[in-house]
């Protein structure tokens, strides 16, 4: 994504639902652009609150049900708080199970670390759910973590409470932490808020940020709700490679926050309206077939080709200007990450393209 990014015209491999201006926001928020100025105008720039301001935590702490500020610490994205968890609590020779697909820092980070890392792979014809009698015979009596995504990307499968809950119960069997990567939840194609494992598990960590459900990336502003004691733990490393999360970020992270109804409002039509045109094309196209996504930003879609998956995306780009990412990338062959989230005329030029191509390829 990194080499192609920049340069392709049709980027149908972001993540993140349509970002906004800071012009947006402040209309969202209802602040006008006077008083963000003096807001802004009057601040030194220090480091500002170590471990996040108590009203920003508070405004995260409400995205739950029963995390208070106290359960609550700041990181630079939920890719840094991630981070921070593995480093945390992995250590050589852990037992660690991660599903796959998935964001690749759930398992080669433990990897990374040296634990014994085994995956549970989410399968197509379980809708890409996990099988939960699969994670009940991997869990062993020394299962250090269990590290789910949900909403999942790249497939947009939606784990119920029910499933969560079960999840919880085998890792409680054997004492083991949970980590859902909760990037992406809130944005839900019925109108339902998923539940949070830090609600569900007494060893439950729920690790997001500003990005995807807020259009929000250029914040970099994320956090970990978890049980106080990962949060004592996390603040170790933390002082080692966070200090505190700027100040701006913060101070855009508090409105956003206030407006959050809005701002879902807002992408939870973007991406019911996406999906719709994806929909529509995954049934047309006889080369393409997928699970259709149930939340998230973007779907799983296998294409019926004799390429690679890496050579389909990488010709596709090259000859039509169409970005989409490979499913190796994801360690799934035969498929490709669509994100859908974005723009609505880049989607639909860059699925028409894609048509062309299926047309002119083997
Ligand atoms: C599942 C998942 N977790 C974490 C991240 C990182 O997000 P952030 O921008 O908050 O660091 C991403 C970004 O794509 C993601 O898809």
């Amino acid at each position: 994504m990194n080499e192609w990014e920049t340069k392709c015209a049709y980027n149908v491999a972001e993540t993140c639902v349509e970002s906004v201006t800071v012009e947006e926001l402040l209309k969202m928020a209802g602040v006008t652009p006077e008083q963000m100025t003096r807001d802004l105008l009057g601040k030194k720039l220090t480091y500002g609150w170590i471990e996040g301001s108590e009203k920003v935590r508070s405004l995260i702490a409400g995205l739950y049900q029963k995390q208070t500020p106290a359960n609550i610490v700041t990181t630079h994205g939920c890719i840094g708080a991630n981070m921070l968890v593995h480093e945390t609590l992995v250590e050589p020779g852990d037992h660690v199970i991660s599903v796959i697909p998935t964001y690749q820092q759930h398992y080669s980070i433990p990897e990374s670390f040296g634990a014994r890392i085994e995956t549970l792979r989410l399968k197509p014809e379980n809708g890409f759910l996990p099988d939960l009698d699969e994670l009940r015979a991997m869990v062993k009596p020394d299962t250090k973590l269990i590290c789910i995504n949900n909403p999942n990307n790249p497939t947009g499968a939606l784990m119920s409470e029910q499933m969560l809950k079960d999840i919880c119960e085998i890792a409680r069997s054997v004492g083991a932490w949970v980590l859902c990567d909760e990037v992406y939840r809130g944005l839900t194609q019925e109108d339902v808020y998923s539940p949070s494992v830090a609600d569900l598990y007494e060893k439950g960590i729920s690790t997001a940020s500003m990005s995807k459900v807020f259009s929000m990336a250029g914040l970099r502003f994320g956090w970990i709700a978890a049980p106080r004691e990962i949060i004592e733990a996390v603040l170790h490393h933390r002082d080692y490679n966070t200090i505190s999360v700027g100040m701006l970020d913060e101070y855009f992270t508090e409105l956003a926050l206030t407006a959050k109804d809005k701002i879902l409002e807002r992408n939870r039509a973007i991406i019911r309206e996406n999906l719709e045109i994806l929909d529509k094309w995954v049934q047309s196209e006889p080369r393409a077939s997928y699970v259709k996504p149930k939340a998230g930003t973007t779907a799983f879609v296998k294409i019926d080709t004799k390429l690679t998956s890496h050579e389909f995306c990488e010709r596709l780009v090259k000859e039509k200007g169409v970005m989409f990412t490979p499913g190796s990338a994801l360690h799934t062959e035969g498929y490709v990450r669509i994100g859908y989230a974005n723009n609505k005329d880049v989607l639909q030029k860059g699925l028409a393209l894609t048509s062309k191509f299926l047309k002119e390829i083997d």
